[in-house]
């Protein structure tokens, strides 16, 4: 497989919409009731929202989408679901969609986009620090509850909820160099996740969870800003810095 076929444009039939749902259904294996819906999808859409699929050829192989929001008082764009099939994954879809929704939000006038994950999935944490330069300063204890649908969410649902600032040096430096150059930050604080939390036992994770919790509840209680991580063999390494 290459993406160079894949063609990233607007969702626009009600059949794509479609495709949109079932789409959710097949990567985060969540019932009907927690799909996000073609009505909610069409309206956020005709009032700002962001939809985007990647195809190849007819077929949906991965989509974006998000709302208009407010950060602080200012407008700002909320990413809701990123997605991609599993059989298209690790060729840079999923980057080339965050790309082409910033295009879209920049259009608007737009400088930031929101967004949330799972702070303890190690591959979400890397696409998002590392390859888009996001920054996080605000860590939402089970932001959905506890219990997630979603097979790709357990142990509770705590959330990072980060800033990608569109026109920052920091995130145009990282989208137009090939290899992410990571910061230099003084008066650092690491923070270790498992290498692949999903492939752990239910008590080893829940484990996890709750030391990271308090690690990160208690550093960005004391004025750090998480701003890079990197993978080291088994584990993950965020850096954190004031
Ligand atoms: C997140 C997701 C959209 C990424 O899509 P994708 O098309 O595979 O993304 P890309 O190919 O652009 O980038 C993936 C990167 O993660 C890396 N990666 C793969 N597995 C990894 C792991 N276990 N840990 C860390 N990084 C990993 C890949 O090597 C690649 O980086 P590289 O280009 O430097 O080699 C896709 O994995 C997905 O749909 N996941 C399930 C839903 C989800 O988590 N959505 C996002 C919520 S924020």
């Amino acid at each position: 497989m290459s993406s160079d076929n894949i063609s990233i444009r607007q969702i626009e039939t009600f059949a794509e919409l479609r495709a949109v749902e079932e789409l959710q259904k097949e990567v985060w294996g969540i019932p009907d009731m927690d799909v996000v819906p073609l009505t909610q999808l069409i309206a956020a859409k005709a009032a700002g929202g962001v939809l985007l699929g990647a195809f190849d050829a007819h077929t949906l192989v991965g989509f974006v989408y998000g709302f208009v929001a407010k950060e602080d008082g200012e407008m700002a764009h909320h990413s809701h679901m990123l997605a991609v099939k599993n059989a298209y994954r690790n060729f840079n879809l999923g980057y080339k969609l965050k790309l082409a929704q910033r295009e879209e939000v920049l259009a608007q006038g737009i400088n930031l986009i929101t967004w949330t994950y799972d702070p303890l999935q190690s591959l979400n944490a890397y696409f998002n620090f590392t390859k888009l330069g996001v920054v996080c300063d605000r860590y939402m204890i089970n932001f959905y509850g506890e219990e997630a649908s979603s097979f790709l969410h357990q142990s509770g649902t705590d959330r990072f909820w980060v800033k990608w600032l569109l026109t920052s040096e920091r995130v145009v430096k990282r989208i137009n160099s090939a290899k992410a150059e990571l910061e230099n930050l003084s008066d650092k604080l690491l923070i270790e996740i498992p290498g692949d939390v999903n492939a752990l036992s239910d008590e080893v994770a829940w484990e996890w969870r709750q030391r990271t919790r308090s690690s990160f509840t208690e550093a960005l209680e004391a004025g750090y800003v998480v701003r890079e991580f990197y993978r080291e063999g088994e584990t993950g390494i965020y850096i954190l810095g004031k």
